[in-house]
């Protein structure tokens, strides 16, 4: 794909459209938010929503939607009474756009790339995850091919945390929040039952969430794709026996983060991997026990709790980390396509906000799927990791004793 960016800022007033793509998260508006407040304050261009990621653009096709119905003004959507003007965008998790996770695009290439003409777009920013990164890049090598217009800029979003080359992703942070009330909650009522909590906690392929969320809610241990891909015996008697210590150490109760992503036995996905765990825990628990070995003597009583966190850890008002780098990713967005600088995902690196070529993006992308892993993976030597080991967090290696 050809893209030479322009050398200094077209200052021809654009046309820009916005979409969101995937699974939901918390920062989405905040995105659009600072999208609309640079394009029109400072390039003085017009914005356009698209609903439900590119379906939007099919409906314009058809007719099924007017173009004026979706320019977003500068305060997105206008509230009556005194609260008018409030920027609501800035705080409202979801996607006012509405979102779209199923279908293939690509299959519509034909009528989205005509949408896109018809609404007479400059270029488009994409709020998207790995996947919806990946059809939007095949779209735009569809119009590429047939010389249709097709200028984009990518935003990373996903509670995964799983988009190669940004350090975070829109969304990521409040959904760390999120987990991490949650075990901070169950703590107490774990404590009062001497229980082991078991959390269940999304994340796709990616224990990001599953890590992050369990150092900062201080549990006992977690388990990731990327160290414990599967729970075998060893794994299962590392926690049984992680828990036996803590019990002989004074803590009677346990709290154990699980990441989706994480499979049984065999190797096989299971829906509710929490479920599966807890029951492997109780069952080898009592095996322990009935060895008669006195370390294991404590054992007999444990008591087993699942919480599937689900789609709560997608909700709420994003934090003000996620506040943050939607606006500053929104502008940067709106800046590249000032710069004719198309075809660039923004990223997040080492505290300041820069971007990196899509392909680069896809490419690691179509590496993660043809070996089955998530396209960004906590490191196993990652500070994350160390601190996790190196407090005494069980991350399915034996820690001795
Ligand atoms: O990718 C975001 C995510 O929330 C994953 O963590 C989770 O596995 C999946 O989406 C759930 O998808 P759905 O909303 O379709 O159930």
């Amino acid at each position: 794909m050809t893209n030479t960016p322009t050398s200094t800022n077209d200052r021809k007033p654009k046309r820009i459209g916005i979409l969101t793509s995937g699974g939901d998260c918390p920062g989405l508006n905040a995105v659009i938010r600072a999208v609309v407040k640079v394009a029109t304050n400072k390039y003085g261009w017009e914005v356009y929503g698209i609903p439900y990621g590119t379906d939007g653009f099919i409906d314009l096709l058809l007719n099924k939607r007017h173009p004026e119905e979706l320019r977003i003004k500068e305060h997105g959507y206008d509230i009556p009474g005194l609260v008018q003007g409030l920027d609501i965008l800035h705080f409202l998790s979801g996607s006012v756009l509405g979102s779209v996770n199923k279908g293939n695009p690509s299959q519509h290439a034909d009528e989205i790339l005509q949408g896109y003409e018809k609404l007479g777009l400059n270029a488009l920013i994409v709020m998207g995850g790995d996947g919806s990164i990946e059809i939007l890049n095949n779209l735009a090598r569809k119009a590429d091919e047939l010389g249709k217009p097709w200028n984009w800029v990518a935003v990373p979003k996903t509670i995964d945390n799983d988009v190669p080359y940004t350090e975070v992703s829109v969304g990521f942070d409040t959904a760390v929040n999120h987990v991490t009330q949650a075990l901070y909650d169950l703590t107490f009522t774990a404590a009062s039952h001497d229980r082991v909590m078991v959390v269940q906690v999304m994340g796709r392929d990616a224990g990001y969430l599953a890590m992050e969320s369990g150092i900062a809610g201080c549990s006992d241990a977690i388990l990731i794709p990327e160290l414990t891909p599967i729970l075998d015996e060893n794994t299962i008697e590392g926690i049984c026996q992680h828990i036996s210590q803590l019990r002989w150490q004074g803590r009677r109760f346990a709290l154990i983060v699980v990441a989706e992503g994480v499979k049984n036995h065999l190797g096989q996905k299971e829906h509710y991997i929490g479920d599966y765990l807890a029951n492997q825990i109780q069952e080898y628990s009592s095996k322990l026990c009935g060895t008669g070995q006195p370390e294991y003597s404590n054992l007999d009583k444990i008591d087993t709790r699942v919480t599937t966190l689900g789609h709560l850890q997608r909700g709420g008002t994003p934090t003000s980390t996620d506040r943050l780098l939607a606006t500053a990713f929104g502008r940067e967005a709106v800046e590249l396509i000032a710069n004719g600088n198309y075809n660039q995902m923004v990223i997040w690196q080492n505290g300041r906000v820069s971007s990196v070529p899509i392909s680069h993006v896809v490419e690691q992308i179509a590496i993660a799927r043809k070996q089955k892993i998530a396209p960004s993976r906590v490191e196993p030597h990652s500070f994350l990791v160390c601190t996790a080991r190196d407090i005494g967090i069980y991350i399915g290696e034996r820690t001795g004793g």
